[in-house]
């Protein structure tokens, strides 16, 4: 067996428990932030700063900066943005710095920081990120931003995609449970996510405020081969 290991880990809370400082962490948000990181870096976006507090977030609107600040999945009062990954989706993001506070996926990136290093995976750029670690010889954890600590699905089912991929390539990995479990889960809702997730609860929240083309988005496989990394703080493109 290999010594290799594949972990996911369904919650920040969890991390200590499955990564150190010898780790890859790949942070996992699919609704919406890690999905609107891949867009902005994707439209050319110089880089993205995630901050965990709001009012740092403010203090950066306050000086020019372009600013998607979200919590509970609305925008925050006082801001333009929150993190829709539509509205990175243009050329006005080329080349600009973008600062990010989110409900959960900044506070992910930020319980990651410890990791040799920390890359961000969506189902936007998930072949890219699959077969990036497809030639990385450390412990792998996929870390699921969850909601407010706690599981959910739509991170797991890319969790278990990338697991998917990477036993496809038979790379021959010491499994956690937890990743034989979102192998198990992504195989069962692959052939139709969005139904797979008709009942969950950021599904819910986010038909609610009448942002399922969202959703749609998020779930489409693949539009882009970026792999967003931690350097120093900011997210940047990883070269390729
Ligand atoms: C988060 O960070 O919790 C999310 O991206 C929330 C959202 O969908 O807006």
């Amino acid at each position: 067996m290999s010594s290799q290991k594949l972990n996911v880990c369904l919650s920040p809370q969890l991390i200590s428990s499955y990564a150190d400082e010898n780790s890859i962490i790949v942070v996992i948000d699919v609704l919406r932030a890690t999905s609107a990181i891949c867009t902005a870096l994707h439209n050319g976006a110089e880089k993205i700063i995630p901050v965990v507090d709001v009012r740092v977030a403010r203090d950066y609107l306050n000086k020019g900066y372009i600013v998607g600040a979200e919590r509970n999945g609305e925008i925050v009062e006082g801001f333009e943005y929150g993190n829709s990954p539509l509205v990175f989706a243009g050329e006005h993001v080329a080349g600009k710095t973008i600062v990010l506070t989110t409900s959960n996926g900044t506070y992910a990136l930020a319980a990651a920081q410890m990791a040799h290093q920390v890359i961000v995976g969506s189902f936007l750029n998930l072949d890219a990120v699959s077969g990036w670690l497809e030639n990385q010889e450390r412990d792998i954890v996929l870390l699921c931003a969850g909601w407010k600590q706690k599981f959910n699905m739509e991170d797991t089912l890319f969790a278990g995609a990338v697991v998917s991929q990477l036993q496809a390539a038979n790379r021959v990995l010491a499994l956690s449970d937890s990743a034989i479990a979102a192998e198990i889960l992504y195989t069962k809702a692959k052939d139709n996510m969005f139904a797979f997730l008709e009942n969950t609860s950021h599904r819910n929240r986010l038909r609610t405020m009448n942002i399922e083309e969202d959703v749609r988005y998020c779930l489409t496989p693949n539009t882009t081969s970026v792999i967003p990394m931690l350097e120093n703080g900011n997210i940047v493109k990883m070269n390729e």
